[in-house]
């Protein structure tokens, strides 16, 4: 077999598409969102100017923040309409599979850009989703707020504090896009057939949905549960990596040293004026699973990702976290449109090859 015919398992390492939007620098452990540092932006700006940011490179169009922030709040309305409908769909359904169901249904309607019906739609469905299982009545949206204070006043059905809704827009910003990762790039590929952009952003919400990608936090605060106190940090974790479980929270195709995000958002945790869970624990729980897992794979480094705080700020913030998927969707939907944007003005089918290994008919 010749180098060029060698398969990538997994892809790694393979350039699918160039892009204007994020840039991963795994060796120094660095995130470039739209040409500015993610530490630089998360406390900074509003989710709706990074957004504004990302679609303004990805189409080559301006778009103004202000305008998108009013746009948006119009979507949640349109979306909010349109529940009851999308209940008709989803009752019964856990929330994780409810939220891909509803954000299909969501399908093109009306005048508004299907960009803004998209993301507007995102935070109504799944403080839908959690109040309708929790057989509560929907909060209507308030379109002069941001996504971020919105989303945790139609999940509550009171408003946030300033505090909160800093650490969810901080959230929001971070986790907003992140080079070509598996729910951008599944993303891409359907944006390259000339398919729109609600079935891009269904396709990466499912590859999102996994537990190796976007479904890790949930996993992570029940390990923090299971674990419960310092005393059994030790043996928790070396138990569940000599049965051969992989440690939520930890290790990434690309960071080869800590997750930037995980600062970000262990720095929001912070910021928050009311502590959620033990985050002493937290920490501990940390250290001893990057020393376990250094000792466990030597040849790889295995350290922190942006899931691990994810989870924590999340359940400090009283998401549920059955809700944590949609929530880490609501952000990334910003990029999905941005690099499906992108995809449709610039690329090529995605259409790699595979090497057939199979028996050939005589
Ligand atoms: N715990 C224990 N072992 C691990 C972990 C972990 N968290 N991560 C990797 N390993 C092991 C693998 O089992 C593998 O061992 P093997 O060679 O004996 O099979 C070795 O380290 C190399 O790992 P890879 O599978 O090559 O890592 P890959 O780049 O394919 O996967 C991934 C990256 C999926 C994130 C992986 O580290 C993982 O499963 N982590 C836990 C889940 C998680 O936190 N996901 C969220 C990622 S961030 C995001 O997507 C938003």
């Amino acid at each position: 077999m010749t180098i060029q015919s060698m398969p990538v398992v997994g892809l790694e390492g393979v350039v699918a598409a160039e892009t204007l939007l994020s840039h991963v620098d795994g060796e120094k452990g660095e995130l470039v969102i739209a040409g500015a540092r993610v530490a630089d932006l998360a406390f900074a700006e509003s989710f709706e100017a990074v957004t504004a940011r990302l679609w303004s490179l990805a189409s080559g169009t301006a778009h103004d923040a202000a305008d998108l922030a009013r746009d948006l709040g119009r979507a949640r309305l349109d979306a909010h309409a349109r529940m009851p409908a999308i209940f008709a769909v989803t009752d019964g359904m856990p929330i994780v599979d409810g939220f891909r169901a509803a954000a299909a249904a969501i399908h093109q309607h009306g005048t508004t850009r299907p960009e803004v019906a998209l993301l507007g739609a995102m935070p109504v469905i799944a403080a839908g989703l959690v109040r309708r299982a929790n057989g509560l009545d929907l909060v209507r949206p308030d379109p002069g707020l941001g996504q971020a204070a919105d989303l945790l006043r139609m999940l509550r059905g009171e408003a946030a504090t300033d505090s909160e809704t800093a650490a969810l827009n901080a959230y929001l910003i971070t986790v907003s896009d992140h080079g070509m990762n598996a729910s951008t790039f599944a993303g891409r590929v359907v944006a390259s057939t000339g398919a729109d952009l609600f079935m891009a952003v269904t396709a990466a919400y499912c590859a999102l949905s996994g537990p190796l990608h976007g479904g890790a936090p949930e996993p992570v605060l029940n390990m923090l549960d299971d674990i419960g106190s310092v005393d059994r940090i030790e043996s928790w974790i070396d138990d569940a990596l000599k049965r051969g479980e992989r440690l939520m929270g930890f290790g990434h195709r690309i960071y080869r040293v800590r997750d930037p995000r995980a600062d970000v958002l262990k720095a929001a945790v912070e910021k928050l004026d009311r502590a959620g869970r033990d985050l002493g624990l937290a920490a501990r729980v940390e250290t001893y699973a990057r020393k376990a897992l250094a000792t466990h794979k030597p040849d790889r480094k295995l350290d922190t990702n942006v899931e691990f705080y994810t989870a924590i700020l999340l359940d400090a913030l009283q998401i549920p976290r059955q809700a944590f998927t949609p929530v880490f969707a609501a952000a990334r939907t910003a990029g999905w449109i941005g690099h499906a944007m992108e995809q449709q003005r610039k690329g090529r089918l995605l259409r790699p090859a595979s090497v057939y290994i199979g028996d050939m008919p005589a």
